[in-house]
C-alpha cells in the first residue's frame, strides 16, 4: 500500500542564512519559524521493482519530474534507505498547494513530506527529532523545521548546530496569520542554497552572527508574551538584514523585485494607520505579511492591488499522514 504524507511550509521570523559547515549542511545560526497550514506539499511513496521513479503531480495528473529535482530526491532516498537499512526502490509522486520555488519554502515542505512518507513506507519508526535531522540532510535546511507544528526553533541546542528542531511554542499559544503577497510566482533566479554559500562573503556576515542572539531573544520574548509590536520590529529588522547580507555577498544576490518594495510600503502605511502587521521576505520576491488572525481581512484587502495573488495562511499543526494518495496516469 502507498503511504502519503502532507507537510507544511514554514516562514522564518529569524532566518537561517549561511552555513557553519558546508559539507554537513549545518546552519551558522539558530532560526525561528512559524509552521503554516495551507501551503503544503503532499507526497505519495510506494515501493516498486526496478529503478526509483520520481513524478510531479500537477493539474490532476502525474508527469516525470524535472531531472535535476528527481536526482535530488533519489539522493535523499539513498540517505533514508541507508538510515532504515533497507534496499528497496521507490516511486515518489509529489505536489505543492502553492507556487514552487518562489520563496515560499517549497523544498522545506517537499523534503519534510518525502522524509516522513518514505520512512513510514519502509516501517522505520522515527521520532520528530530524528525526522528533523534527516529532513535537514536533504539540503533544504528549513525542512528541519517543517516536521513540527507551531513556532519552531532550529537547531534546538545553540551549541550544537547539527541538532534537531524543537517546538518553541505550540500553535495554540498565539493565532498568527501569514498573508502572502505573491508579487512574482515564477521560479527564483538563484537558489537559497547558493545564497547560503555566498553569505559569508559579505563583509557584514560576521557582525550579523554576533547580533543575532539578542534579536532571537527579543523574538522569543515577544512570542511568549504575545507582544506584536516588539515582534514586528525584530522581524522586519531581520528581513532587512538578511537582504543586506544577500546584496553585499560577492557576487551580490538581489531577491527583491520592484513589486516587493510596493508591498513593503503598503504594509508600513497600514501599520501606521493602526493595523498590527509586519513584513518578512525569504530568498525570493514575495512578501509575507504577518498579523494576528483578526487583522487578516484588512491586510489582504490592502495588499491585493499590488500583487498577482494573495495566499492567506496561518500557524499550523505540522505534518501528518493522509489516506488521499496521489495517483499515476492510468493509460
Ligand atoms: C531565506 O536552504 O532551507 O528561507 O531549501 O530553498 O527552502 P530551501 O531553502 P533553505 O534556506 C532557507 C532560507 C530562508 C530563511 C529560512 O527559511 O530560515
Amino acid at each position: 500500500m502507498p503511504v502519503t504524507a502532507v507537510a507544511p511550509a514554514n516562514i522564518a521570523f529569524i532566518k537561517y542564512w549561511g552555513l557553519a559547515d558546508r559539507a554537513l549542511g549545518v546552519p551558522a545560526n539558530q532560526s525561528l519559524s512559524m509552521t503554516l497550514s495551507r501551503c503544503v506539499s503532499r507526497c505519495t511513496v510506494d515501493t516498486i521493482k526496478g529503478p526509483d521513479e520520481v513524478w510531479w503531480h500537477e493539474d490532476g495528473r502525474a508527469r516525470p519530474a524535472d531531472p535535476v529535482f528527481a536526482a535530488r530526491v533519489v539522493e535523499h532516498l539513498d540517505r533514508l534507505r541507508a538510515f532504515a537499512e533497507v534496499d528497496v526502490s521507490m516511486r515518489i509522486i509529489t505536489t505543492n498547494s502553492f507556487p514552487t520555488a518562489a520563496g515560499i519554502a517549497s523544498s522545506a515542505s517537499g523534503f519534510a513530506a518525502l522524509t516522513l512518507a518514505a520512512l513510514t513506507r519502509v516501517d522505520a519508526a522515527v521520532d520528530p527529532g530524528r525526522l528533523s535531522i534527516l529532513a535537514r540532510k536533504s539540503g533544504s535546511g528549513s525542512a528541519a523545521r517543517s516536521v513540527l507544528g507551531g513556532y519552531v526553533l532550529w537547531p534546538e541546542d545553540s551549541e550544537d548546530p547539527a541538532s534537531a528542531a524543537t517546538t518553541f511554542l505550540p500553535r495554540e499559544h498565539w493565532a498568527l496569520s501569514d498573508v502572502i503577497a505573491v508579487v512574482d510566482s515564477g521560479p527564483k533566479a538563484t537558489s537559497s542554497r547558493e545564497g547560503h554559500f555566498r553569505a559569508s562573503t559579505s563583509p557584514h556576515f560576521g557582525r550579523r552572527v554576533e547580533l543575532l542572539g539578542e534579536r532571537l531573544q527579543r523574538v522569543r520574548t515577544a512570542l511568549r508574551e504575545r507582544d506584536f509590536a516588539t515582534l514586528a520590529e525584530a522581524v522586519e529588522e531581520e528581513m532587512y538584514e538578511m537582504q543586506a547580507i544577500a546584496t553585499t555577498s560577492r557576487p551580490p544576490l538581489r531577491y527583491w523585485r520592484p513589486g516587493t518594495l510596493r508591498v513593503l510600503e503598503r504594509i508600513e502605511a497600514l501599520r501606521a494607520s493602526g493595523v498590527p502587521v509586519c513584513a518578512t521576505t525569504d530568498a525570493g520576491p514575495n512578501v509575507h505579511a504577518l498579523c494576528p488572525d483578526d487583522a487578516v481581512t484588512a491586510v489582504a484587502a490592502a495588499l491585493s492591488d499590488d500583487c498577482e495573488t494573495i495566499i492567506i495562511d496561518k500557524v499550523g499543526a505540522g505534518p501528518a499522514l493522509s489516506s488521499e494518495h496521489l495517483g499515476m496516469p492510468t493509460s
